[in-house]
């Protein structure tokens, strides 16, 4: 039997939620599976441990990663603690720290799922962003100086590096050409930012020479955002900067009906230390502690991390019995304008695992 370790790290808000309902999912399906276990070791590090003793993980946190092979988190972010100290206090360190330079996000309008856009259905909007996670914009490269007094300057300098910026192309490129349309668009702002992005460009355009296979095209991310609202059947691939990326992966989750659905991998491609999956929404503030958060980002990142701990059958076993839940209508949570909650969900997808033809 293939057997697996896993850190779960729930974090705080509904990932305290959904991270559990993920579990509970994930063993019922290695049950039924029969061929792998997982060992799951839920480490409670974020906010409540940051109140209690000034970290949100312990100091050798990324050292006790390193032995797990696969981390699957759940959010961080504290209504009573800046954003930027949560982000920068858990989530940042271990991306930067297990080198998972590659933050991939899929979007797809699942069965059943009536997303904002008239005329677009599952096989209208089917796209992979590949957002680059571990410089550009998000470096926390800058400073601050004459803090508080009116001369206060702030910079905030987006580091592009030559080997950063070819890896996350040719992950790219090869994840484009590994789809059925192997297409590939290449986010820029090269118009504006004439420096790093010129770069991005050149580098985007060298690596293409190696695969002539992917068909390419560029454009400005402001084009972006309406292409993506006016012409979704013509993307396919996508690889932009950390904050493009950032930014357009959160509209096309809601392309796609939901927050609560869209799942993302932070990956260390070359495998040298374990990746990170994790549901694309925060710690949701307005819904915490209810009980009616969406866990399918959750369950959907749940496959995304079999897929790449080399389980593909199981990870598809598992889409089809999410796909069965949506296509079906219910039970669905708020989000998706049904009333469940997220025990319901989860419950619901747990049959449909152990369901017969599946
Ligand atoms: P958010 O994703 O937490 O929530 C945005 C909206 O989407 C809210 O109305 C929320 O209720 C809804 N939503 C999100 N996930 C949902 C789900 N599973 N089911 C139903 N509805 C869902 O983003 P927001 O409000 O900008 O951030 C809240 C906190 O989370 C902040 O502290 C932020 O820094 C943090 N955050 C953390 C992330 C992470 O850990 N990777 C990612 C994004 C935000
Ligand atoms: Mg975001």
């Amino acid at each position: 039997m293939r057997a697996y370790r896993i850190a779960a790290i729930p974090g705080d808000g509904i990932g305290k939620e959904v991270i559990p309902a993920g579990v509970e999912v994930l063993q019922a399906l290695a049950e039924r599976d029969g061929g792998f276990s997982l060992a799951v070791e839920t480490l409670p590090w974020g906010s409540d441990r940051y109140r209690e003793t000034g970290h949100f993980m312990p100091e050798d946190g990324v050292a006790v990663l390193r032995q797990y092979d696969a981390i699957y988190f759940g959010a961080v972010g504290d209504p009573q603690i800046p954003d930027h100290v949560t982000l920068w206090g858990l989530r940042l360190p271990i991306c930067q720290g297990l080198d998972q330079y590659a933050n991939v996000r899929p979007t797809r309008i699942l069965p059943g799922i009536a997303g904002p856009l008239r005329d677009c259905g599952p096989a209208d909007l089917d796209w992979v962003i590949v957002r680059e996670n571990s410089e550009g914009e998000y470096a926390g490269h800058g400073g601050r100086v004459h803090r508080g007094f009116p001369e206060e300057v702030a910079t905030e300098t987006a580091i592009f590096t030559r080997a950063g910026v070819t890896r996350i192309m040719r992950f790219a490129f090869e994840l484009a050409r590994s789809r059925p349309r192997r297409h590939l668009t290449v986010v820029t702002k090269s118009n504006a930012q004439r420096h790093g992005l010129v770069m991005w460009d050149e580098i985007a355009a060298e690596t293409a020479r190696d695969f002539p296979e992917v068909t390419v095209d560029k454009e400005l991310v402001d084009a972006m955002t309406t292409r993506m609202v006016l012409k979704p059947r013509t993307i396919d691939t996508v690889v932009a900067t950390n904050l493009h990326a950032d930014i357009l992966s959160d509209l096309a989750a809601a392309l796609a009906g939901s927050m609560g659905i869209a799942p993302t991998a932070n990956l260390d491609p070359s495998r040298r230390f374990p990746s990170m999956f994790e549901p694309i929404h925060g710690s949701a503030f307005d819904i915490m502690g209810k009980g009616i958060a969406n866990p399918i980002g959750t369950f959907w990142t749940g496959a995304m991390m079999l897929d790449h701990l080399g389980e593909p059958a199981a990870a598809a076993r598992l889409m089809a019995a999410v796909e069965r839940v949506t296509a079906a209508g219910a039970p669905l949570t708020r989000d998706l304008g049904g009333a469940a909650t997220t025990r319901e969900v989860t419950g619901a997808v747990i049959a449909a695992l152990r369901g017969t033809n599946l």
